[in-house]
């Protein structure tokens, strides 16, 4: 039986062209929605697009998140296009590890601009689009539940839009529209391969009682559940899909 869950829907996932972004597209896709995906590279929108295959239901919108000339470019794309939101997934995202005391003023600011203003301001710029009962979920990470040394910044920004989802919850609230963010583990995408190396991933699986990596589609199949109907009830949360490497960490290290 083919689950429907999102027919008639209109979906934006930030950061569409790869990783999570680009497998929740596809879920998303496959039960009715039609998506705006968007990246900075026009030739991986272009690559994107083709995988996905979805003909007229696939809208790619060059753009980064951290501009807002570019979100309010985006906004009015999606007004044209369809006139509403109903799920937007805020997933673009940068990862760049290093001790605490080597951050640069330039990597700080980086890291803040793409993962936490750019969240805050996809959200607001989309706002006046979102239907009622809409639902938004944020890309956070596992690193905001447990220290990783040399993710002082990038967990500080995933902490910061997790905290979002609380406020943002109580503010649309008397809109209907729910807010919950996602924690993943270590998912194979390629942020995960620019960050471990193949001896280091022997260590990370190790890490992990399910003991193995998480897929892009492990997270995509959380995302649609969040914003489906079947989680109506389910606001203001964070759902940790890591194979139960928080819930564990503490015992692995002793
Ligand atoms: N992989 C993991 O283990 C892991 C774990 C926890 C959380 N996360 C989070 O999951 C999210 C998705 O990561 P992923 O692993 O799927 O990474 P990915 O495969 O590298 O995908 C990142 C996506 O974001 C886009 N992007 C990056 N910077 C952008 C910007 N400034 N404006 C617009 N789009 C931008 C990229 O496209 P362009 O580069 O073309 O712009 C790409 O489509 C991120 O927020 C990440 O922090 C990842």
């Amino acid at each position: 039986m083919t689950i429907s869950r999102f027919d008639d829907k209109i979906a934006l996932i930030t950061g569409g062209t790869s990783g999570m972004g680009l497998s929740t597209a596809r879920r998303l896709l496959a039960e009715g929605a039609q998506v705006v995906i968007t990246g900075r590279d026009r030739t991986r929108l272009e690559a994107a697009v083709k995988a996905l295959d979805g003909g007229q239901r696939v809208l790619a919108v060059r753009g980064d998140v951290s501009s807002l000339p570019d979100l309010d470019a985006l906004t009015a794309t999606i007004r044209d296009r369809h006139g509403r939101l109903d799920v937007l997934f805020a997933n673009a995202g940068v990862a760049s590890f290093q001790h605490s005391g080597d951050v640069t003023e330039a990597e700080f600011d980086h890291i803040v601009d793409v993962n936490f203003k750019g969240v805050f301001f996809t959200v607001q710029k989309t706002m006046p689009l979102l239907s009622e009962g809409a639902a938004i979920v944020i890309n956070a990470s596992w690193t905001l539940h447990r220290g990783l040394a040399g993710a002082s910044v990038y967990a500080a920004t995933k902490a910061a839009v997790h905290n979002l989802a609380h406020t943002l919850a109580a503010d649309l609230g008397p809109r209907r529209i729910r807010v919950n963010s996602v924690s993943p583990g270590y998912i194979e995408t390629p942020m995960f391969h620019d960050n471990i190396s193949a001896e280091a991933k022997t260590a990370v699986v190790a890490s992990v009682p399910t003991a193995r990596t998480g897929t892009s589609e492990d997270v995509a199949d959380a995302v649609a559940f969040l914003a489906s109907g079947e989680a109506s009830y389910v606001n203001g949360q964070d759902l940790i899909i890591d194979g139960g490497l928080v819930a564990t960490a503490a015992a692995l290290t002793g």
